[in-house]
């Protein structure tokens, strides 16, 4: 029993510690109406490949944007077309970050950069409060 007990608590603090080194998470906060840049930002040791794929998605695995052999591609996604861009004169830096442009409260959420060929995920929330108040 008591042998038992230890063990459980072993495993929580490894899953804690797993956790917190495993999750790579940047916040970002925002007024409605800004422009709000979220970065993704590649500069492990791994080369990327000459031709590149990365998918933005949001908490609900919405296309953000996908980005296809270095081409971004904004004809799939349907709730953020025309306010999202990316740089691609950055892509070969391994810049993928991209601009979302006149922020909405409903943009609040976690969004993810993945770039499988590396194996790369980059976690980003956002924060959308109200507008600022002016005094
Ligand atoms: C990535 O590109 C964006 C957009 O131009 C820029 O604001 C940001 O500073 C760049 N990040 C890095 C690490 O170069």
């Amino acid at each position: 029993m008591f042998v038992a007990l230890r063990c459980s608590e072993v495993l929580l603090c490894t899953v804690l510690v797993y956790v917190s080194t495993a999750s790579c998470q940047l916040k970002v906060s925002s007024f409605i109406g800004d422009d709000v840049l979220l970065p993704c930002v590649y500069a492990e040791n791994e080369p990327l490949p000459e031709k590149v794929s990365v998918f933005w998605r949001d908490k609900d695995d919405n296309i953000v944007l996908d980005i296809r052999n270095n081409a971004p591609d904004t004809s799939s996604n349907q709730m953020f077309r025309g306010r999202v861009v990316s740089f691609p004169e950055l892509y070969r830096a391994g810049n993928f970050s991209i601009m979302m442009t006149d922020v909405r409260q409903s943009d609040s959420s976690q969004y993810d950069c993945h770039i499988p060929a590396v194996d790369f995920q980059q976690r980003i929330v956002l924060i959308v409060s109200g507008p600022e108040q002016v005094t």
